[in-house]
């Protein structure tokens, strides 16, 4: 346990000093082992401890407003969930598994735009001091090792390479062509992401704020990192849905290994998680200064920030609706010529876990992150 509050960015970026690195199949990831073979993620020598003590002094300012999180209801499953996805593997259809975990990369891999985003000065917008906080430091570090995590840094892979390889562990290096082509296809004409582009070229026209009283740059800060806690939250299931599907090994090859890399991005997923929930949290715990200098309660602010997020995602024609019919698209299209496709599609319906749905249609936003 540490009571330092104020961290320099290469402290929030430093790595453990590890025995061995982590290289699968000659490909060499982030993070490393210690020499009782355990696995550690990068750059949380004293990210993990700063984060820790940033939620000890929130808990202990603020009474204990509990820390940001995902309504139990919504934990959906991923999809096409595991039974449906083995149906496909046991009917020797693998295209489609090759295709989501692709996606699911790439996705990871546009994780790094955070570091992008812009805070300007944090501390104008707040009544109360922020320093030694989670948000005083997005820009000191934590942003940056964020983005490392999902993208890669130098010459080790993040999320993104570790994903693709989890699909060549498992698929024995399928062909799946150009990996950004499937993703651009979210937001192409046909099936749901013809809606995304029209909802995004609408709200080009006249953008759509959600706390109009705060500033742009700042709104556009926090929606950003509401969408991107909720994804990283509703990953727990894709981990689960990933380690069940790819590491059975009636259907793929390396499964061990392909399930033990899943395992790895899931530790490192914890800190993200963690960070961004503090700052909002954080943030909600406090009050904001509006453009007119008026006094907004942050529970007003990051309430309002949530429940758009929550909505982008689960409201009628959102990410998950998107998602799904992209993932159907690619198994219909595989199945084509297959001679047993009507009973293979009947049996992958029959077993489709129902998702959350929020009965209202979901918002768009230029810059709202892509999901998987
Ligand atoms: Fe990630
Ligand atoms: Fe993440």
């Amino acid at each position: 346990m540490t009571d330092q509050f104020t961290y320099g960015p290469d402290e929030l970026l430093a790595s453990h000093d590890y025995v061995e690195p982590l290289v699968l199949a000659g490909r060499r990831m982030h993070g490393g082992f210690t020499s009782d073979g355990t696995y550690v993620s990068p750059r949380t020598l004293n990210r993990w401890p700063a984060i820790e003590t940033w939620q000890r002094k929130l808990a202990a300012g603020s009474g204990g407003i509990p820390l940001l999180d995902c309504p139990p209801d919504f934990f959906a499953d991923f999809y096409p969930n595991v039974d449906q996805t083995k149906c496909l593997l046991e009917a020797g259809v693998r295209t489609p598994l090759a295709h989501v975990l692709t996606h699911i990369g790439t996705i990871e891999g546009f994780g790094s735009i955070i570091r992008f985003v812009e805070l300007g000065d944090l501390q104008a917008r707040f009544v109360e001091p922020i320093d030694g906080t989670a948000m005083a430091h997005l820009e000191r570090g934590l942003y940056e090792a964020h983005a490392r995590d999902e993208s890669g840094f130098e010459d080790e892979g993040g999320h993104q390479q570790m994903w693709y390889l989890v699909r060549d562990l498992a698929l024995d290096n399928p062909d799946v062509g150009d990996p950004l082509a499937l993703t651009m296809k979210t937001m192409a004409a046909d099936g749901d992401g013809g809606e995304v582009m029209a909802s995004m070229a609408q709200s080009l026209g006249g953008l759509s704020r959600v706390v109009p009283e705060i500033d742009l740059q700042l709104e556009t800060a926090i929606t950003r990192m509401t969408g991107l806690l909720l994804i990283e939250l509703l990953a727990a299931k894709t981990f689960s849905w990933a380690e069940q599907v790819v590491g059975d090994d009636r259907y793929c090859a390396s499964a061990d290994d392909a399930a033990r890399l899943v395992g790895y991005i899931r530790a490192d997923e914890a800190p993200h998680v963690e960070y961004l929930r503090t700052t909002l949290t954080e943030m909600r715990a406090r009050t904001f200064i509006a453009e007119n200098g008026q006094h907004l309660p942050g529970t007003t602010v990051i309430d309002a920030c949530w429940d758009y997020s929550m909505r982008a995602m689960f409201g009628l024609g959102g990410k998950r609706q998107g998602n799904r019919k992209l993932f159907l698209t690619l198994i219909e299209r595989e199945l084509e010529h297959h001679p047993r496709r009507a009973s293979i599609l009947a049996d992958f319906h029959d077993l489709e876990t129902p998702d959350p749905v929020i009965d209202e249609p979901a918002p768009a936003k230029v810059g709202s992150q892509p999901s998987y």
